[in-house]
């Protein structure tokens, strides 16, 4: 079975109340209407006019809003302005655990939807870093886990330190575990250089972050810094890094940086053919964001992955 069937399958079971809200956008209402139909998740669609008739809520809301982000500025009169959006109304839910999840992101660009999701919901209890897994279906079946592979982080951070990218391997192997039903990740912390190649401090980089992740988790396959061929082929990988116990069947990818990460995913989708859709890992309680390109059918699929974070 593919991966989003898998993901529906478990997300109807789990049953789970999803926020949506850019309620007033066309894709967005259709996919809202398929989820219900098929039994995928209970949506709760927002717009602005609707939330502007609860006066209560947005009042109650407005109050918590201004006691989380008062230490950092924001008055009573900003923060029952930002909670009129149903963007921070969304957040305001999920975090009151009135909705288990929330969707976003066919309107508003990936900043204006991952800045309210860091401010209000904020990282889950033990994790240091919000960051990004790309869950990625090649058609080559012999690459990853069947043709699965995650990669991280395209998303989020620009310009990860080597703690950062350690959590960034940590939180994908348990994305990979979690969404994809992977047993065994098998991380490859990718470099233009593989097992001292070439010296640089970029490269050096990314051997420190071996080493935190490592420490971090012990029991963890993860190897590096390795190139993407020595990575995912294995006649590469018996050249470039033999002995290796990722190098060759990688199945998780951690990329150094934002600009390679994100341009790393899109190669693979436009010239590789892979289908693939993204998932936030380590908030405190599920929000995705989508591309502004999205279909009716991503929506869908990102809101049976978040029911399923849930
Ligand atoms: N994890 C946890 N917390 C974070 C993170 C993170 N990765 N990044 C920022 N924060 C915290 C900050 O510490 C801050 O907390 P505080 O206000 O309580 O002190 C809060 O989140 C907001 O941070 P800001 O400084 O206001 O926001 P910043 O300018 O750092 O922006 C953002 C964060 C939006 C994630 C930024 O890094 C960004 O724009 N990233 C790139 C997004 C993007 O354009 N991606 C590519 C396109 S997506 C695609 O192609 C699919």
């Amino acid at each position: 079975m593919k991966l989003v069937e898998r993901l529906k399958e478990k997300a109807r079971r789990a049953r789970k109340r999803i926020v949506l809200p850019e309620g007033d956008e066309a894709r967005t209402a259709k996919a809202a209407e398929i989820v219900r139909g098929e039994g995928i998740a209970d949506p709760v669609l927002l717009t602005a006019s609707s939330i502007a008739e609860d006066r209560a809520k947005l009042a109650s809301y407005a109050e918590a809003l201004y006691e989380l982000r008062k230490a950092k500025g924001l008055s009573q009169e900003k923060a029952l302005e930002l909670v009129s959006d149903p963007m921070y109304y969304g957040m305001m839910m999920v975090k009151a655990g009135e909705a288990d999840g929330l969707v976003s992101g066919a309107v508003h660009s990936t900043g204006d939807m991952l800045r309210p999701a860091l401010q209000v919901i904020r990282t889950a209890p033990g994790m240091k870093l919000v960051s990004s897994s790309f869950l990625m279906e090649c058609p080559n079946e012999s690459l990853g886990e069947n043709g699965l592979i995650v990669y991280a982080d395209c998303v989020v951070n620009p310009c990860p330190d080597a703690e950062g990218l350690a959590n960034i391997a940590v939180a994908a192997a348990e994305t990979a575990r979690k969404l994809c039903d992977i047993a065994e990740p098998r991380v490859a912390m990718l470099s233009f250089s593989t097992k001292g190649s070439a010296s640089h401090e970029l490269v050096e980089k990314v051997r420190s972050a071996v080493e935190i992740a490592h420490g971090l988790a012990p029991d963890l396959l993860l190897d590096g810094e390795l190139q993407f061929d020595a990575a995912l082929v294995p006649s590469v990988a018996a050249l470039k890094a033999p002995g290796s116990k990722v190098a060759g069947r990688a199945n998780v990818l951690v990329f150094p940086d934002l600009q390679a990460g994100n341009i790393g995913y899109k190669i693979t989708q436009r010239i590789g053919g892979a289908e693939c859709f993204a998932v936030l890992q380590g908030l405190a309680k599920p929000c995705n964001d989508l591309s502004r390109g999205c279909s009716v059918e991503d929506i869908v699929n990102t809101i049976a992955a978040t029911a399923v974070q849930a």
